[in-house]
């Protein structure tokens, strides 16, 4: 923890810096904003500043830099990686105020907001004007464009869209340091200077607080129709998503759930799958026109037939579409009721190594004595190994478990984190995927954008 003095010192700044009502020290909510999705416990500021523009947040690094005390931009807590835990106390920052849209340009197929937009509300303000924003991470009722953009979100809808970075064009972010910078461009096109925008989205909040973000839109599809396959295992569901992916058609989204994961769904999920499932592949597809999101979905069905338990289902109206996509969102939480603790990852493999990645996974697992949970992105080989435990004190066993599933990700030609961030519960394992050499780069160009390394300390990279 930060010298106390220095924390009082930097107290009595804070406050006139910012509104006082807007420094908050009670110690309910520094314990709230002390935990995040990760599962990694709870890591308290020891002051929580409100802030509301990006001259603030400039204010706020004066201060930090002034006394030595780390800062922690938060979005909405609903990160995976521990990216956000205050691991040396210090100052949380939290971006949720700075939530307007500031603008929807149709006519540009651009937008501009701020960071503590909820992802969800945006999606449907821009679908109001007939447009597409097309990232979708399963927590986008809760999570903001700013968080996104410090993990570079996916979701399901990245295998036919990609990720977050795709959608960035330019930025508005606050250095460590206090300069005020607008990065990137409003342009589709625009190839000046090196990319500091894709270097900052993704950054874990490790380079500077993003204050203002200015995406590209589509035109919204027309028709989006889902669909659901069981399987009898999770072997015979990975060949049949191999074989889809192998023909050609690259359906919106291409989701796999093992059997753990639908044990998981039958206790809550709106959506009920037969009880012998062994497995489940969801579906979606999406156009203009409405009989070639059909026909794709068709082929789809043609293709995965051979190896399926049972008919294709495919949903007839908006409320069925809404209880498969339910069914799929809440598993993360819906898990916890098969046991209490998890310790979720995911990791991306070469496409073709997904069936291999699977079977790897349970033999981890049970090798450790643990079930495991694999659902995920399959399409783009991006898999969610929850492993499933009851107690803290298997905890050590569990990180060893997991430890060997990034690994095996890795050795498969494939990466530790597809879309949560490495933040603190990866950190250990950076180096494996990428080596030294590259980590030590990635060191030297934190130490540029924050010289006193008081931005997000102890993230991404281990300590030295
Ligand atoms: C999901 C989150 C955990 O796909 O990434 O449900
Ligand atoms: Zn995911």
């Amino acid at each position: 923890m930060s010298d106390s003095r220095a924390v009082m010192a930097a107290l009595d700044e804070l406050r006139g810096a910012l509104a006082p009502e807007r420094v908050v020290v009670d110690r309910d909510k520094l314990d709230d904003y002390g935990r995040d999705e990760s599962d990694l416990g709870v890591h308290p500021p020891e002051v929580l500043v409100l802030a509301e523009t990006a001259e603030e947040v400039k204010r706020v690094f004066a201060v930090a830099t002034r006394h030595r005390l780390p800062v922690v931009p938060i979005g909405a807590r609903s990160g995976k990686s521990g990216g956000t835990l205050a691991l040396a106390g210090g100052i949380a920052l939290s971006l949720e105020r700075m939530s307007r849209i500031l603008e929807i340009r149709p006519e540009d197929l651009t937008a501009r907001v701020q960071p503590g937009v909820i992802t969800g509300v945006f999606q449907q303000e821009v679908e109001k004007h007939g447009l597409f924003y097309p990232p979708d991470p399963n927590s986008a009722d809760v999570c903001s464009m700013g968080g996104n953009v410090a993990e570079n979100a996916g979701g399901p809808r990245a295998l036919k869209y990609g990720v977050t970075r795709e959608y960035v064009l330019g930025l508005e972010v606050v250095l460590p340091t206090g300069e005020i910078l607008r990065v990137g461009r409003q342009t589709i096109k625009g190839v000046a200077g090196y990319d500091l925008t894709a270097l900052l989205v993704g950054s874990e909040g490790t380079l500077g607080v993003v204050t203002e973000i200015t995406v590209k839109l589509l035109p919204r599809p027309r028709h989006v129709s889902t669909a659901l396959v069981v399987f009898k295992s999770v072997e015979d569901a990975a060949r049949a998503i191999s074989r889809v992916l192998a023909s050609g058609v690259i359906p919106r989204c291409l989701e796999l759930l093992d059997d753990v994961a639908l044990q998981a769904c039958a206790k809550s999920a709106p959506f009920k799958f037969p009880a012998d499932a062994g497995a489940a592949v969801m579906v979606e597809a999406d156009g203009n026109d409405e009989e070639g999101v059909f026909a794709e979905i068709v082929r789809i069905a043609e293709l995965v037939q051979a190896d399926a338990a049972g008919e294709v289902i495919v949903a007839q109206n908006e409320a069925q579409r809404r209880d498969i996509w339910e069914t799929r969102k809440y598993l993360s939480v819906n898990l916890r009721g098969l046991h209490p603790l998890k310790l979720s990852e995911d990791i991306a493999v070469p496409r073709s190594r997904i069936p291999e990645m699977v079977r790897k996974t349970r033999e981890i697992g049970a090798k450790h004595g643990f079930l495991v949970a694999t659902y995920g992105h399959a399409g783009d080989g991006n898999l969610h190994a929850n492993v499933l435990f009851d107690r803290e004190d298997e905890r050590p066993r569990v990180e060893r478990a997991v430890g060997e599933v990034l690994r095996a990700a890795v050795d498969m030609g494939g990466t530790i984190t597809g879309e949560h961030g490495v933040g603190l519960a990866k950190r250990d394992y950076l180096e494996y995927e990428q080596g030294k050499a590259l980590v030590a780069l990635q060191r030297r160009l934190k130490a540029l954008f924050d010289p006193l390394g008081i931005l997000n300390p102890g993230k991404i990279f281990p300590p030295e």
